[in-house]
């Protein structure tokens, strides 16, 4: 039976395509049922941090189930929630000393949004209720996640139900006005964002939530490095709470544990996700400090996001012993450590044909495909670089994380890489053989037969 929509009883991500059976995963590797082996690039989709196989985790969670698997959190807590809020709590940057668990990044960006929310409503200033966001972003896929990303082909479907979420250009360097050099422009200075919060009105505005390194919505951007203590101190003077969006940078993905770290800066509400759990099980967590959640204790008691599976203790105990396993085996440093390799072995790919750019930090990398260089006029939507890209990777034995419409909303073409931090310095140099093979493939079967549909560089 091919794993394929319509044949297979699965209601695929994708129904357009027949899926390998994975039967197997070791370190960096991918298995399937044909035999045939991947090398996982992006760790599935930002999640895979420690590595596939990794028994002791399965082990953990499977002592976890054999003592008691679920109670309801609004009733019971045990210490799979206890011992891994006590470790990301010593992690989290500033005052940020209380965790709240939910299974993914886009339940707890909306469970951070609504604590902005009933944090505001309970101070008395319930006139707080705007929540802003950067072009490009991405927060996730249920409504007020949706609402809050700029990704126009998951949103459109859904315009009528999603609530307003006023934008600010997003330090996106490869695409803003001072492309990273020279006096910063509005949005690499945070002057964007001021102006924000003052057209909509400080007292209206709740909350401004962002990555701080770019997700797949601008292909790992690394803003300037002044950017985080200007919004830091931008918020601070508004009234207006930080929430760091750390589903995708968080968890030692950029080389420290916070992508924030290096610039010293602490979010009032800092989302994690992906990779506290190494994939290993469906784990995200807010994490607050008291001054906010003292509010709701002493007021309603309670944040008003109640969900069956918060808080479950064998995703606890995963996240638990990931984080003991990152811990023992010191791999945010060895994250660190195998970044300048990782970015040396992809910069040469700026040589080659369509390639726009390279950027990056810490194990996170992102490639931009353009039709023209000089211009950065991407290849129009129909074309379908990116994905076809990460089809042609995948036949070459490379997993890519493809993201489309960065440059304008519907084009731009993009390419991710987030290997597990366990990768070494052969595996990386056998993932650029393939990354050069992939980008062969994919011009030579794309851009030769869409040739004219490519727009007039300008
Ligand atoms: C920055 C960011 N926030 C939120 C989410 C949503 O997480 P999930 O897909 O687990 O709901 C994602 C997912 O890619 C993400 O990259």
């Amino acid at each position: 039976m091919p794993f394929s929509y319509p044949d297979s009883p699965v209601f695929y991500r994708k129904l357009t395509r027949t899926y390998p059976l994975i039967v197997r995963g070791e370190g960096c590797w991918l298995f399937d049922a044909a035999g045939r082996s991947y090398l996982d690039g992006c760790g599935g989709a930002f999640v895979v941090n420690i590595g596939h196989g990794v028994t002791a985790i399965g082990d953990a969670m499977a002592r976890q189930a054999a003592r008691v698997a679920y109670v309801s959190g609004m009733v019971f807590t045990h210490e799979a929630a206890e011992s891994l809020a006590a470790e990301i709590v010593a992690r989290a940057p500033g005052d940020l000393d209380h965790a709240y668990f939910l299974s993914s990044g886009s339940e707890a960006v909306e469970a951070a949004l609504k604590l902005a929310r009933q944090y505001w409503v309970e101070s008395g200033r319930p006139d707080k209720h705007k929540v802003l966001a950067l072009t490009p972003s991405y927060h996730g896929n249920t409504l007020l996640a949706l609402s809050a990303s700029a990704r126009e082909q998951y949103r459109s479907t859904y315009r009528d139900w999603l609530v307003t979420v006023p934008r600010v250009p997003a330090p996106y360097v490869y695409r803003c006005t001072c492309r990273g050099h020279g006096p910063p422009c509005a949005a690499c200075s945070g002057d964007a964002l001021e102006a924000a919060i003052l057209h909509e009105g400080a007292d209206s505005v709740a909350a401004f939530i962002a990555e701080p390194i770019g997700g797949s919505s601008t292909g790992a951007s690394v803003p300037r490095p002044e950017f985080w203590r200007r919004i830091r101190e931008i918020c601070d003077r508004h009234q207006v709470l930080f929430v760091a969006d750390e589903v995708l940078s968080g968890a030692g993905r950029t080389g420290t544990w916070s992508a924030l770290e290096p610039y010293g800066v602490s979010p009032d509400i800092l989302v994690l996700g992906k990779g506290i759990t190494g994939g290993y099980a469906p784990l995200s967590a807010v994490v607050a400090p008291r001054r906010i959640v003292d509010v709701l204790a002493e007021g309603s008691g309670a944040l008003l996001h109640a969900q069956t599976y918060s808080h479950h203790a064998v995703a606890c105990a995963a996240g638990f012993a990931t984080l003991e396993y990152i811990a023992d085996h010191d791999l945010v440093a060895r994250c660190a450590g195998m970044a300048p390799a990782f970015h040396a072995a992809l910069e040469p790919l700026r040589d080659l044909p369509h390639v726009g750019d390279v950027r990056g930090r810490g194990l996170l990398a992102g490639i931009e495909f353009v039709a023209d260089k000089a211009s950065r006029v991407p290849f129009p939507r129909s074309v379908r670089f990116a994905e076809r890209f990460a089809e042609a990777a995948l036949n070459a034995g490379l997993v890519v994380w493809p993201n489309a419409g960065h440059a304008d909303g519907i084009n731009g073409d993009l390419v991710m890489l987030a290997p597990p931090f366990i990768i070494t310095e052969s595996e990386i140099a056998m993932m650029a053989d393939r990354l050069r093979t992939a980008l062969a493939a994919t011009v030579a079967t794309t851009v030769a037969t869409t040739a004219a549909q490519m727009p007039t560089p300008r």
